[in-house]
């Protein structure tokens, strides 16, 4: 118990120390109704890998050459600084991609606009979590009432620790979703 808490806290500062280090050089990205973006200064746009050098795939396996590139498929779409390089919530907005809504012809399809301020945020500016950009992709019972409670201020635990141990946004976010290492994506308010 005590080492893997302090393992947290290493692994807590090392991001602290990163986002101070990516924050000075900074460029601002700013797409209107969306989370704000900050690509470190010169830092090129990751490249997708092909798939004999991935890592993932076996180069040797015929079956290697049925598959698509994903540079081929991922390189047209929106950039983005981390993940595999792609803004999907853009590439959603702006219809360059249409994901099937559902398999079963009768699931309902809810999108909700209502933004979420989370104001536990010690020095941090607060937390803006959009329900619009969040239920274009995913279903109300993917978060309630397993995840966070749908009621403002009613989910218990909730705190960057929390989510540094990938509970709460970092069930997602780190892994589908951009890393928590984007600081002011979620931190996008500032104090007043
Ligand atoms: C069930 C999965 C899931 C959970 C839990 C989740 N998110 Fe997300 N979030 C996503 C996905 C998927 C996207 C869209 C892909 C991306 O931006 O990487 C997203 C995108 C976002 C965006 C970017 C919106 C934009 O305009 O670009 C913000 C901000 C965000 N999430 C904040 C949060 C916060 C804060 C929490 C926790 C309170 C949270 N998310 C919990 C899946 C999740
Ligand atoms: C995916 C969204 C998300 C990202 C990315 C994120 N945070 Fe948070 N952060 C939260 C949420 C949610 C809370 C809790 C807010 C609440 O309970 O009102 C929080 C709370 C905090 C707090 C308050 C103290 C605590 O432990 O709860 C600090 C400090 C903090 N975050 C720092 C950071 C830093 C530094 C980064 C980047 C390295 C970061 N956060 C990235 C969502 C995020
Ligand atoms: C990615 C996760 C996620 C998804 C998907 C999601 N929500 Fe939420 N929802 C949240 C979070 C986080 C809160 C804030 C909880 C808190 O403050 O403790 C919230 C709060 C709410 C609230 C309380 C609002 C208030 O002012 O008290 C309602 C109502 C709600 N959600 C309804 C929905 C509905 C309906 C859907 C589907 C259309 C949905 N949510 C989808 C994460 C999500």
């Amino acid at each position: 118990m005590r080492k893997s808490s302090l393992w947290c806290v290493l692994r807590w500062l090392g991001l602290v120390l990163a986002a101070a280090l990516a924050f000075p050089a900074a460029v601002q990205a700013q797409i209107p109704g969306l989370a704000p973006t900050v690509r470190p200064m010169n830092m090129p746009y990751p490249v997708q890998q092909p798939l004999n050098k991935d890592g993932v795939h076996d180069p040797a396996n015929p079956g290697i050459k049925m598959l698509q590139e994903p540079r081929e498929g991922l390189s047209k779409l929106p950039k983005d600084y981390p993940g595999n390089g792609v803004h999907w919530v853009k590439a959603l907005r702006e219809g360059i991609i249409q994901p099937r809504t559902n398999i079963l012809p009768g699931t309902e399809i809810k999108v909700l606009d209502l933004d979420i301020l989370l104001t536990n945020t010690g020095e941090m500016p607060l937390v803006l979590f959009p329900h619009r950009q969040h239920t274009e992709w995913l279903d109300c019972s993917n978060c309630h009432e397993r995840i966070f409670a749908s009621k403002k201020g009613g989910t218990k635990g909730l705190s960057m620790f929390a989510v540094l141990q990938g509970e709460f946004c970092g069930q997602c976010h780190g892994a589908v979703a951009f890393p928590l290492t984007e600081c002011n994506r979620c931190h996008s308010q500032q104090r007043k």
